[in-house]
């Protein structure tokens, strides 16, 4: 099954859901979410299970994150899972070497469905909370800071590449986190923040992806004679 999020991570990972799916009366869909807005919302804060799952053997994220959920199984099994959680650290080891990616074993609050597109570099202290769905770029630090305490990321966040997260700051559910950010103050939910200290910003008003479509359109709509000049 192909996750709903999944041809987000080729092109605009880190754009919120409700961003790229206008609304069909034409209202500004960041004002006042539509229930089909509140819906899929809801929905990306249940584990999509789909995108941690090995598309084949040389799977790398996938592979390490199998790892530690094998591992966290194995123990939770008492007696029975002693074998296979020894196993798992072998191939958390190795994965780990492949990636250059540590996160250790005993990250337990790992939600379900993280996505690691590119997992080298990123840091991941163990007692990091991370809700589900998340998206993590390379080189990412979630660790500890100026404020006791280590990061605690709601669901669905994207964190960009090269981005610190450090001490005891929330990030809210849908938040994204700029490329080489470093946050050390709470992130509100569905907000992104960016810069060294991040801030909050506020997004340019545009439609992402709407311009090629556009300028087809408008060929389309050419007399024949001057559609032909424009090839
Ligand atoms: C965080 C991000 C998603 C913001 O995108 P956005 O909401 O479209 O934001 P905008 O481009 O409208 O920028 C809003 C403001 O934030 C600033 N900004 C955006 N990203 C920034 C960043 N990473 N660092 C510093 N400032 C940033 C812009 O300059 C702009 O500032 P201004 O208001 O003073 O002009 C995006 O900038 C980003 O970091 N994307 C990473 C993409 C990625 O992961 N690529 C690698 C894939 S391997």
């Amino acid at each position: 099954m192909q996750s709903r999020l999944e041809p987000d991570l080729a092109g605009d990972a880190l754009r919120a859901p409700s961003e790229s799916t206008p609304r069909p009366d034409g209202a500004d869909s960041t004002s006042s979410p539509s229930a089909e807005d509140s819906q899929h919302l809801a929905s990306l804060s249940i584990p999509d299970w789909s995108r941690e799952r090995c598309r084949r053997f040389w799977d790398p994220s996938r592979q390490l994150l199998k790892s530690i959920r094998d591992y966290q199984r194995g123990r939770s099994r008492g007696l029975r899972g002693i074998l296979p959680a020894k196993l798992a650290v072998l191939r958390h080891r190795f994965w780990s070497l492949v990636t250059g990616a540590d996160i250790p074993l005993n990250t337990w609050a790992l939600g379900g469905g993280l996505v690691l597109p590119h997992p080298n570099g990123v840091v991941i202290h163990p007692e990091t909370t991370i809700g589900p769905n998340c998206i993590v770029f390379q080189q990412v630090t979630l660790g500890t800071g100026p404020r006791p305490g280590v990061p605690r990321l709601g669901a669905n966040v994207n964190i960009g590449p090269g981005a610190k997260v450090l001490g005891g700051v929330v990030v809210g559910d849908h938040a994204r986190i700029g490329a080489n950010a470093v946050v050390i103050r709470d992130v509100p939910a569905g907000t992104t923040a960016v810069g060294v200290p991040a801030v909050v910003k506020q997004r340019r008003p545009r439609e992402v992806g709407r311009a090629p479509v556009r300028a087809l359109e408008s060929v389309r709509t050419l007399p024949d004679r001057d559609r032909s000049s424009t090839g």
